[in-house]
């Protein structure tokens, strides 16, 4: 058992420009009185979810048929073009709170959109993310590759024009990018990984390699916050992702934090301030804890 645990938190963790937008959308309507509805998962963090949930605010997955008693509020990561086009189409009523930098991707990816000859466009992301989807319906030539094997085996070509997901790993990308190099004479790249998920990522690097374990908080399917895990666990194998605070309540879990001397924290761009904070203060608890343990083991001992 460790003396004294330290706990460090990440320079740059938790909530974003564009979770903290979203949610400031749809706080301030709720709070003037208006029935509000999202589409699909506002952002992909559990406890925020429960809270809006015990506000009244329902996610919901078909926007088929929405709710004309309220607000429909457009999650951050966006929705595809022509799930727009019929919203307005049928006149729905609506609130775009999709992050401006996940606009930018689907504008950007738009743009791409080209007659030149034996072109290929790329989005590098995760094909079943809800923000590659929608990026693709700006660009259904475009084909989306998510693996260092996808990248070789794409066929080569005269021109490659290449977008990427706001929340990408940098170096993954990059990765990518030296692959794709060697299929054309006409690389075209525009980096739109945003600037919170390149500070956090870099944060986690110059933290996770001086502590002995690293806990990642935010949602299991929170892409963000899954790269954050993988980028901190290359550093340190002691690298733990939980979902929220209570899930460090398991006795086979804290016995392992006790043999720490430094825990560091990072946490996704959904997860919430609070939520930080009382990560911080188990641990900090917990250290306590082991030197009341310890003092009370030195005064059995000297009792003996
Ligand atoms: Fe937007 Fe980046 Fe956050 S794209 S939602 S600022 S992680």
């Amino acid at each position: 058992m460790a003396l004294f645990m330290k706990v460090y938190v990440a320079e740059e963790a938790g909530f974003c420009f564009g979770v903290k937008r979203a949610l400031n959308i749809i706080n301030s309507l709720h709070e003037k009185g208006h029935e509000v509805q999202v589409y699909g998962q506002l952002i992909h963090n559990r406890s925020v979810l429960d809270d809006l949930k015990a506000k009244g605010i329902d996610c919901i997955d078909s926007i088929d048929q929405p709710d004309p008693k309220k607000t429909l509020i457009i999650r951050t990561h966006g929705i595809p073009k022509q799930v727009e086009a019929n919203l307005k189409k049928n006149g729905v009523k609506y609130i775009d709170a999709t992050c401006p930098l996940v606009k930018k991707l689907q504008e950007t990816t738009e743009g791409l959109n080209t007659n030149t000859p034996n072109t290929q466009i790329v989005i590098v992301g995760d094909r079943n993310h809800p923000e590659i989807i929608a990026a693709k319906s700006y660009c259904p030539d475009a084909i989306v590759i998510d693996s260092e094997e996808e990248a070789h085996n794409m066929k080569s070509s005269d021109h490659i024009r290449v977008v990427v997901q706001t929340t990408s790993d940098v170096d993954f990308f990059e990765h990518i990018i030296s692959i794709l190099e060697n299929k054309t004479e006409n690389l075209h790249i525009q980096n739109t990984i945003c600037s919170a998920t390149k500070v956090r990522q870099e944060a986690i690097k110059k933290l996770a390699p001086r502590v002995d374990g690293v806990i990642v908080v935010g949602g299991k399917n929170s892409s963000n916050t899954k790269k954050l895990y993988n980028i901190a666990l290359k550093k340190n194998k002691n690298t733990f992702h939980i979902e929220k605070s209570s899930d460090l309540n398991d006795a086979h879990f804290t016995g392992k934090l006790k043999e720490f001397k430094s825990i560091g924290i990072t946490a996704g761009a959904s997860t919430p301030p609070e939520e930080i904070k009382k990560i911080e203060k188990f641990l900090n608890n917990l250290t306590s804890n082991i030197e009341k343990e310890t003092n009370h083991g030195r005064t059995e001992r000297n009792a003996g």
